[in-house]
């Protein structure tokens, strides 16, 4: 009876062993098993970041090329002029193609001329306040306007002589102006300044009346809205042979004389009759701008407007 209960004990204890190990068996197995996945989540998560930041810049890349072909391709359009000319603006990229599909006439170079001039977009629009305040080559124009409150340093009033009462000038232009009537007088011929400075609020006064008298479209080929007039640079000026009318001034002596020398004393006639896209006016046989010598010389040697020079040898440059 003993023998037969202690086998029994055993065969207790021995299953007892079997279950124990059957479970420290299964906890390590489970325990490895979780590990392993806790890893492998790990490790994948970690694959998983590097992946997104090379993603997103191989598809900047890919942007990128695919930018540079779309460029080169447009550029292919304009006859690659960008390596021909120094005044080619990269930012205009998409205006140049686009006037030039508009302009099949024009050739690459007045293509990008004329959009760095800004004449690929109504005037009026796209404007900026001009640079260059207080030199002589500052532009004013549809495009580039002064602040209200400019008024030039160093307006000097021109001599009696060759003005009716009080004009005012920049020193340097007023002396310029002076020299070149004064030689004309030799000549027996009268230059004589009509209108020059004017200052904001007398624009906006004068821009008024003739917006009333004509409407604003006409009064826009002719007159300057306010702090878009040259006059307010101290610049320039209109001019009359002290008889006839000023708007009649090209029939005058005085005219021919001006056209052939006034570049010499560093004045422009500053809205010439083939240039009325480009400078945003009727032909002004009257009206000259004090650019100095050596611009005026150029402008007058290749026959070309303000905004032209401007366009390759200002804004061009830089
Ligand atoms: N007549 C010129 C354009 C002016 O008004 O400034
Ligand atoms: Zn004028």
């Amino acid at each position: 009876m003993a023998v037969k209960r202690k086998l029994k004990i055993k065969k207790k204890n021995f299953a007892i062993f079997l279950i124990c190990n059957f479970v420290v068996i299964f906890l390590i197995v489970f325990t490895i098993h979780f590990v392993i996945k806790g890893i492998n989540s790990f490790t994948s998560n970690k694959k998983k970041k590097v992946p997104t930041v090379v993603v997103e810049k191989k598809k900047k890349d890919q942007t990128k090329d695919l930018n540079k072909d779309k460029n080169s391709e447009k550029l292919k359009l304009l006859g690659n002029i960008n390596q021909k000319v120094d005044f080619f603006k990269m930012d205009y990229l998409d205006r140049y193609i686009e006037y030039k599909n508009n302009n099949k006439d024009l050739d690459n170079e007045q293509i990008i001329l004329n959009v760095n001039m800004g004449i690929d977009q109504p005037y009026y629009t796209n404007t900026k306040e001009t640079e260059y305040l207080n030199t002589t080559y500052l532009l004013v124009n549809k495009y580039h306007s002064l602040p209200s409150d400019y008024v030039p340093n160093n307006l000097q009033t021109i001599n009696s002589k060759y003005s009716i009462g009080g004009m005012k000038l920049v020193d340097e232009a007023r002396k310029a102006f002076e020299n070149m009537a004064e030689d004309a007088l030799k000549e027996k011929l009268h230059i004589i300044a009509m209108s020059s400075y004017r200052s904001y609020e007398y624009q906006v006064n004068l821009y008024n009346k003739y917006e009333k008298q004509d409407g604003k479209d006409a009064a826009d080929t002719y007159s300057a809205r306010a702090g878009f007039s040259e006059h307010q640079s101290g610049l320039c000026l209109d001019v009359y042979d002290g008889e006839i009318p000023y708007t009649s001034f090209e029939k005058t002596n005085e005219f021919n004389w001006m056209q052939k020398n006034a570049y010499k004393y560093g004045f422009i006639l500053r809205f010439p009759k083939d240039k009325t896209n480009e400078t945003g006016y009727k032909y002004e046989s009257w009206h000259y701008r004090y650019v100095g010598e050596e611009i005026a010389k150029y402008i007058h040697d290749n026959n070309i407007s303000f905004e032209e020079y401007y366009a390759r040898f200002i804004e061009g440059k830089k």
